[in-house]
């Protein structure tokens, strides 16, 4: 039906005749004289159509925003003075002889050149005029350029494109199944894998060697910017490669992605321990764009008589951190409070600070809510130990360590947002050495990783040491978001089943939900390890977007619904018959 694209026209086109298909962007009248900025995915198109053209001009006069036309027109340049540089095509126009309307449209409601005003709930609804705007449609082209690169990256290294079952038996990644009855199987259920984990692991007994997929994962949990019910991993699997090849190969599949699509070296990724990482940026996943770093104080607090210091100080769960914010001094009081809010989410129960208006002038140079309950001796330490200089803020957190971390770490982030101390640019690094465990809130042990992430040390080690033991995990984060995780395997039955044993899952648990995969280790499974990075998330830091949602064509809202097809939906009589569920009585509406 077209000749070309819109968005192709230039001055090369000029005297030759054209078919376009497109949207009709923006109808103008001048005079007697008709404008239809054509578009399509490629691009904006002028079309004129003058009343000599007596049938089209009538069909023109009738066209609205986002009717489906077919053009036909004689390109030629645009009269001086009409160009529009700003436009792709902005120096042609075509002349219309001939108008077709393929389908008319009902006023959108959104209104494409300015969205702002749509709230994200109408985007979703009626996607399909969402996508349609420039800036969605090259957010989903790039994905699909990139998802190609990473495809002829691992192709040209030896990785085979295996796809695993999405109906399947739960493989534990920290949240929720979505499950699904089986209807030949009555009361039981498949569960959609929160990631092809096990299966790959297999792959790997089986002796496929390297492996990956562009793999759909399920899991049902909170939702935020950077979290989708499901999601898309770049799945990857190795035999015979030990931590530092696997972090080598990948770290080059994601420079050459860089590379290709944003002419972005990343050089280096640094690698840092978890420690580390925690003890300097309370965080897994530290934004090395920020400066700004965690200081431990608690051995000058241990003796103050400010028992909000000096109690954390003395507890080996607690940790007593200092946060020095150059040019912070000037953060007035209202935006304190609003700090001190804004770590109360992560259990704060305060945010002390000091000002130093005039480091030179002792004393009498600091201001604070605090500092009245410390000697001056230790005032002086404080101020020695953190650098301090004029014009500085010093925030504290003293508290359990989870408390400190997350709440002073989420704050390095924000300062440095709302002070504009964010460098440009972009910071990869690893985070190595994980912890094995951690303990949940019930006071058991879980996973940091996944059950099947390969210790540092042998049996007896982790079950005497649960939590001093460490993993072969291994995180790429990229400005604080993480952007892949993955680990050197357990391959041996007795190490899985001691990893399993430390996690309270007894054996009749262990063969019952993982049998499989203990019958795989015991038939000669070699030493293996991968990763899987989040696609979404690549694609939404590639492109600047905020949420992921924005890369994803058809995402689902906070609470996991898709407005666009209205799903979950509800099923019928027969249908819940034949899986043989029977639905609880809905709770009566409640009576005012
Ligand atoms: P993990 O659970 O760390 O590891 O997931 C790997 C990466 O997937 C992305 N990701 C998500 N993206 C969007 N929405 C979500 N809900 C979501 N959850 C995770 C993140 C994360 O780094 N099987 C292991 C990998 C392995 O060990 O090889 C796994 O799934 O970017
Ligand atoms: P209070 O004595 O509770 O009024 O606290 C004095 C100052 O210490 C206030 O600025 C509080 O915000 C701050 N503060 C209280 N608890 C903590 C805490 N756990 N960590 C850091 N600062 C705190």
């Amino acid at each position: 039906m077209r000749s070309n694209y819109c968005g192709e026209l230039n001055e090369s086109f000029v005297d030759q005749e054209v078919q376009l298909c497109g949207w009709v962007h923006r109808r103008r009248d001048h005079g007697g004289v008709i404008f239809l900025d054509v578009r399509d995915r490629e691009g904006i198109a002028q079309v004129v159509y003058d009343p000599d053209t007596v049938e089209s001009f009538a069909i023109a006069e009738g066209v609205r925003n986002e009717f489906v036309v077919r053009v036909t027109g004689i390109v030629r340049l645009r009269p001086e003075g009409t160009v529009n540089n700003d436009m792709g095509t902005g120096k042609i126009e075509v002349l219309g002889t001939q108008l077709e309307i393929l389908n008319a449209a009902e006023t959108p409601p959104i209104h494409l050149d300015d969205h702002s005003e749509v709230g994200e709930d109408i985007r979703l609804r009626y996607r399909y005029i969402d996508l349609r705007r420039p800036e969605m449609t090259e957010r989903l082209r790039f994905r699909s350029k990139v998802t190609n690169t990473v495809r002829n990256f691992l192709d040209g290294n030896g990785f085979i494109d295996v796809e695993t079952p999405l109906l399947t038996k739960a493989t534990p990644e920290g949240a929720r199944d979505y499950l699904v009855p089986s209807r030949t199987h009555p009361n039981k259920f498949f569960a959609l894998p929160q990631s092809p984990q096990l299966f790959k692991q297999i792959l790997m007994a089986a002796g496929m060697d390297r492996y990956y997929q562009i793999a759909k994962c399920f899991r049902d949990e909170d939702l935020r910017a950077d979290r989708q019910p499901e999601f898309t991993q770049i799945d990857v699997e190795t035999s015979f490669m030990d931590e530092e090849q696997i972090m080598s190969v990948m770290e080059k599949l994601i420079s050459d992605v860089f590379k290709k699509h944003l002419d972005v070296e990343l050089g280096v990724f640094p690698r840092m321990p978890h420690a580390e990482a925690m003890h300097r940026f309370g965080s897994d996943k530290p934004d090395l764009r920020i400066d700004l770093e965690l200081v431990d104080i608690a051995d000058l607090m241990k003796e103050v008589e400010f028992k909000v210091f000096s109690g954390p100080a003395n507890d080996e769960q607690s940790r007593v951190a200092a946060l020095r914010v150059p040019c912070g001094a000037s953060i007035s009081r209202k935006v304190i409070d609003e700090y001190t809010k804004f770590v109360g989410i992560y259990g704060a129960k305060g945010l002390a600070w000091v000002k130093v208006n005039d480091i030179d002038a002792g004393l009498e140079g600091l201001q604070s809510p605090i500092l009245k309950f410390m000697p001056d001796e230790v005032v002086h330490a404080l101020m020695k130990k953190l650098e301090a200089q004029t014009g500085d803020i010093i925030f504290f957190g003293a508290d359990k360590t989870k408390v400190v971390n997350e709440a002073l770490g989420a704050l390095r982030i924000k300062v440095a947002q709302d002070l504009g101390q964010i460098k440009e640019g972009w910071a990869p690094l690893w985070v190595v050495d994980f912890p094995m465990f951690e303990t949940a809130s019930d006071g058991s042990l879980t996973s940091l990783h996944h059950p099947f992430t390969a210790p540092s040390c042998d049996a007896k080690q982790l079950k005497t040491d649960p939590l001093g033991a460490l993993s072969r995990a291994y995180d790429m984060v990229l400005n604080g978001t993480e952007l892949g995780g993955g680990s050197i395997r357990i391959n041996k039955v007795e190490m899985q089943q001691s990893v399993f044993e430390v996690l309270g899952i007894g054996k009749e648990e262990a063969q019952e939900k993982f049998g499989f995969l203990l019958e795989a280790l015991s038939y000669g499974c070699p030493p293996h390890g991968g990763i899987a990075f989040g696609l979404d998330r690549l694609i939404m830091l590639m492109t600047g977007a905020t949420s992921i949602r924005d890369v994803i064509a058809f995402p689902k809202t906070q609470s996991a619904a898709c407005p666009l097809t209205q799903a979950p939906g509800n099923v019928s009589a027969k249908q819940l018959k034949e899986l043989n569920i029977r639905l609880r009585e809905q709770a009566a509406p409640k009576q005012s």
